[in-house]
């Protein structure tokens, strides 16, 4: 199958491309963003640039393909990159492309909590993007993931980097809602699963890793895998709501803003977990990665 990925360099994008090319599927796999990649592409992956925000960059990239796997989403947004723009905007562009390049297939990645009644503009404009696929008449497939971990992730990653350097790890009020962690290279596998299976048509699924944490006690478990000494601190919203409007008056990308605590005092968890349910899978467990990827110099696991 001939595949173009909007948003293809991204995380996701790379372990996607990466899984592609080690199945040696038939077809030709584009990846499209505004940026060419910082990393060899693997054989096999052709780059093109696009912005979902103009139409006429998408044409190339589209033109021969039999199905859009749509990536593109901005966690924090800047003056020319809104959540409207990027998720509502560049989803009704990628359509129009999807329809007139005579594409049939689409499949788009929304996140857990999308909602129209959800407290962030973020997860409120997934959800519109998702009804605007729905309508299409495409044969479309949407994936709500939690958050995802994995090589060059920015969740586990920051957090390791705290404990490691500052030996605190902050909490977003009182740490007590849950999160449901999902490796990436298994919803990887998912959607490359998914691309071709007329059964996964129509459908939503909620994807999820191996085991629901407390975000409070998610930090001990990256503490003990670690070997760190750390003191888990519990911040009140209202002051951690000053430090992300300061960071997003002064940093292009901002490592917290008010989008992201509005979600993270949002539970967070897929239920039930279709990676699992229907992809029958076995979810690669967080404490594993935590094992593998931040080895101690030592040589011991942590
Ligand atoms: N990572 C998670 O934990 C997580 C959890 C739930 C859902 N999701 C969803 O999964 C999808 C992939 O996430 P990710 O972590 O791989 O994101 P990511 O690493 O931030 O990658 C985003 C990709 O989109 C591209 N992009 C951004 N703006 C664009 C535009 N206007 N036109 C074309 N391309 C654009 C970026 O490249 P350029 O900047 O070069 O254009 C990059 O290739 C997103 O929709 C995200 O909302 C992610």
């Amino acid at each position: 199958m001939n595949v173009v990925v909007t948003g293809g360099t991204g995380f996701l994008g790379k372990a996607l491309m990466e899984q592609w090319a080690e199945s040696r599927r038939d077809g030709w796999f584009r990846v499209l963003s505004r940026h060419p990649p910082a990393y060899a592409l693997p054989e096999g992956v052709e780059w093109f640039p696009g912005n979902v925000s103009d139409s006429k960059s998408l044409e190339q990239a589209f033109e021969g393909a039999q199905a859009v796997f749509h990536l593109t989403g901005i966690l924090s947004e800047t003056r020319t990159q809104t959540y409207e723009k990027v998720h509502v905007e560049g989803t009704g562009n990628v359509l129009q492309m999807a329809k007139s390049a005579g594409i049939t297939r689409i499949l788009y990645l929304s996140a857990i909590g999308a909602s129209m009644e959800a407290p962030s503009r973020y997860h409120r404009t997934k959800y519109v993007a998702e009804e605007i696929l729905k309508a299409s008449g495409l044969d479309c497939t949407i994936f709500r993931p939690s958050v995802l971990f994995g090589p060059g992730d920015k969740f586990l990653s920051l957090f390791v980097a705290m404990g490691r350097n500052l030996h605190v790890l902050p909490l977003i009020g009182n740490g007590l809602k849950r999160i449901h962690p999902v490796f990436v290279r298994d919803l990887a596998n998912a959607v490359l699963m998914a691309g071709g299976n007329p059964e996964t048509f129509g459908r939503t699924f909620r994807i999820g890793g191996g085991r629901i944490y407390r975000y409070r006690e998610l930090m001990r478990v990256i503490a003990d895998s670690l070997h760190l000494k750390v003191i888990v601190l519990s911040q009140p919203v209202g002051f951690l709501n000053g430090v992300a409007r300061l960071q997003e008056w002064f940093f292009s990308s901002p490592f917290l803003t008010r989008e992201m605590i509005k979600m993270a005092l949002e539970d967070n968890v897929a239920i039930p977990n279709d990676l699992v349910t229907f992809f029958g899978m076995s979810p690669f467990p967080l404490e594993a990665y935590l094992e593998e990827a931040f080895p101690a110099s030592d040589g011991r696991p942590g």
